[in-house]
């Protein structure tokens, strides 16, 4: 199994977007082989429960090829996306699909979401598709994610999850540590970037967890919705209205 470099945040930033930078040209094709297209349905989902208000902007973090950006335009071409990535040929993705397949144009911009170069209050939702376990400052990004986002607004993380039903994680576990790393070699290019992918999950909190860590941040009304047994979860965070004077 291959673990992203773990002294330094910076290096193991470094690893992530040197790593998708490789799987770039590949990667939606591979998703939809490692997920049996139902990765498409889930993000479906998630902007469901979303709920963006009509014309409202919405930020999509770690936005990859726009996969996310590109499922909320097609819901509501009135909204307004901007998505943000700090991996520049998965944007370049992004902005050749955006050419040819969005009917409103969404604003594809290069950032680092632990630092978020967007003013308080700007956004009247956000998302993030298959990224949180990547980024290395987790609650960080949470509190940048509370401070872009208006008051009311919510905040909607679609990832892979930990089943909690002991046989099913055993199963999903033979799939996602064993046959992704395999699958992802040959239909993604890179053996070593599909097994560090699972790898990440290793670490990162499960769903209850990470919902205490939604809270933990300031969100309020934290909540979860677990798809496939628990092997995906949609995290939900409101940001709180501001307190009458
Ligand atoms: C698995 S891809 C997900 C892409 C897309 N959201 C989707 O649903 O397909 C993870 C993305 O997170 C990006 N990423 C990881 N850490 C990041 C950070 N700190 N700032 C910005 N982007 C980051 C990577 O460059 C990569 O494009």
């Amino acid at each position: 199994m291959h673990s992203a470099p773990s002294t330094r945040a910076g290096d193991r930033a470094t690893y992530v977007r040197e790593m998708f930078a490789r799987i770039a040209p590949r990667y939606d094709a591979t998703n939809r082989v490692l997920t049996a297209g139902m990765d498409e349905a889930w993000r479906r989902r998630a902007i469901a429960l979303l709920a963006p208000p009509k014309g409202g902007r919405i930020l999509d973090l770690c936005c990859g090829t726009g996969d996310v950006v590109f499922h909320l335009l097609r819901t509501d071409p009135t909204l307004r996306v901007t998505g943000i990535d700090f991996c520049v040929p998965m944007l370049e993705a992004a902005r050749a699909r955006a050419a040819k397949e969005a009917r409103a144009t969404p604003e594809f911009l290069e950032g680092d979401v632990t630092s978020l170069p967007f003013d308080d209050d700007a956004f009247d939702g956000a998302t993030m598709g298959f990224s949180l376990r990547n980024v290395v400052d987790l609650d960080g990004v949470l509190r940048e994610v509370l401070r872009v986002l208006k008051p009311g607004a919510r905040f909607v993380n679609l990832d892979v999850g930990k089943p909690q039903n002991r046989l099913w994680r055993r199963l999903f576990g033979l799939y996602f540590y064993g046959v992704v790393p395999l699958l992802g070699g040959l239909v993604g290019g890179s053996r070593q970037a599909y097994a560090y992918l699972p790898s990440s999950l290793t670490h990162h909190p499960d769903a209850p967890h990470l919902r205490d860590r939604f809270e933990r941040a300031g969100f309020v009304e934290p909540r979860y919705v677990p798809l496939m047994g628990g092997a995906i979860s949609i995290h939900i965070g409101t940001k709180p209205k501001a307190r009458a004077a």
